[in-house]
């Protein structure tokens, strides 16, 4: 293949040269487990693997009381599968902070060889702790301000003398799924990328040299969006949305085709249980929710640390709207999704996303 397309500048994080600067951002209830994780790493980019009750679509949970349990094996069995597809590739993990297994996410990560992990919704302070045997593996916070970025590399030099490998700025204005700012601070100017990313790359310039790339999320879709990404100081791109509808994501077809049918209007905004406001699509699930309706099972898996739906018995059970989104249950799946929904127009290979965005074929089979 010959190419007009300048080459992307690989993104070192750690001790990994990433020859394609993308991270594919986790999915959470195995919307990204190990086929998209391993297709990601096998095109140059980093694979992730959503580890937040991964078990529930797995041979490990029979009932409620193996939750936390099934977790852990079904990640261990993730990352063994994604191996075996992407021998050379990098494959990391997303290990949610608000979630109550987060500690066992996190060390079962790394013990079942893990090279990165990428954690948010909520600050991940304890996590080099929790890595310590496994110096090697990529720590990197999910932010959405410089004040956060700034205590994150502080409490960790002070506390465990190591700095974030990466940080990835999560603009809450197009990101999917849990936001980091506040329903009321949403679309303005002071949380978007445009604001915060150039805040970013000075501030970790001046502090840190190149010691903490920054990696941008939220809205990001093509080659122009990467291009005026690195203009504004990123040194990557991790990207979400623009893999759902991937013959190799892990969600059900139905849960492909409803982004296939999105139609302007159908991103919305949904108080998560969590406590959080959240990006998600329009589904029956969101009409009967915002009609009011009884939409959930009460909670079952415990999964959150602070949940309103287990807590106060308002809201929904999220563990279960969003494994039946998986599962291709519309009316009762909830669908996390970034601004960008509406773009899809085809299923295609992951292949074919990376061919567009490099003009190349992969590094990794060079
Ligand atoms: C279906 C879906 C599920 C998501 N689940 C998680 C998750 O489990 N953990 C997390 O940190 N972020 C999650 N996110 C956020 C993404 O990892 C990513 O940072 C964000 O969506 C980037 O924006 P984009 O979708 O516009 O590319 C999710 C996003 C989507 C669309």
């Amino acid at each position: 293949m010959t190419s007009n397309v300048q080459p992307l500048p690989p993104l070192q994080i750690g001790e990994y040269t990433i020859p394609v600067p993308i991270i594919q951002g986790g999915m959470g209830i195995r919307v990204s487990a190990n086929r998209l994780a391993s297709a990601v790493a096998n095109e140059g980019g980093v694979g992730l693997i959503a580890t937040v009750a991964l078990s529930l679509a797995s041979k490990h949970y029979k009932k409620a009381k193996d939750y936390y349990r099934a977790n852990i094996l079904a990640l261990a069995d993730e990352l063994e599968m994604a191996r075996e597809k992407s021998p050379d590739g990098i494959i990391g993990t997303n290990c949610m902070v608000a979630i109550r297994d987060f500690e066992a996410m996190v060390r079962a990560s790394v013990e079942n060889g893990a090279q990165m992990i990428v954690s948010g919704a909520g600050l991940p302070l304890r996590l080099p702790e929790f890595t310590s045997d496994h110096p090697k593996t990529a720590l990197v916070p999910i932010i959405s301000s410089l004040r956060a970025a700034r205590l994150m590399a502080r409490r960790w030099f002070k506390l465990y003398k190591r700095l974030p490998d990466a940080l990835v700025f999560e603009d809450p204005n197009t990101a999917g799924g849990h936001l980091g700012a506040g329903r009321s601070e949403l679309y303005s100017k002071q949380h978007s990328m445009e604001q915060v990313l150039p805040e970013l790359a000075e501030w970790s310039l001046k502090e840190y040299g190149d010691e903490i790339p920054i990696v941008t999320a939220g809205g990001i879709w093509d080659r122009a969006d990467i291009d005026h990404a690195l203009d504004l100081g990123a040194k990557g791109v991790q990207m979400a949305s623009r893999f759902v509808c991937t013959h190799e994501c892990d969600a059900h077809e139905n849960f492909k085709t409803a982004f296939l049918k999105a139609a302007r209007g159908d991103v919305v905004i949904v108080d998560s249980p969590a406590g959080l406001p959240s990006r998600a699509l329009k589904t029956p699930f969101i009409k009967s929710l915002f009609g009011g309706e009884e939409v959930s099972e009460k909670c079952f898996a415990s999964c959150l640390s602070a949940c309103r739906c287990r807590d106060e018995e308002k809201a929904f059970c999220i563990a279960y709207a969003l494994h039946k989104s998986q599962q291709g249950d519309m009316k009762e799946g909830l669908i996390f999704t970034g601004s960008n929904a509406v773009r899809h127009t085809e299923i295609v290979h992951v292949r074919d996303i990376f061919e567009e965005i490099t003009g190349q074929p992969s590094p990794m089979r060079s």
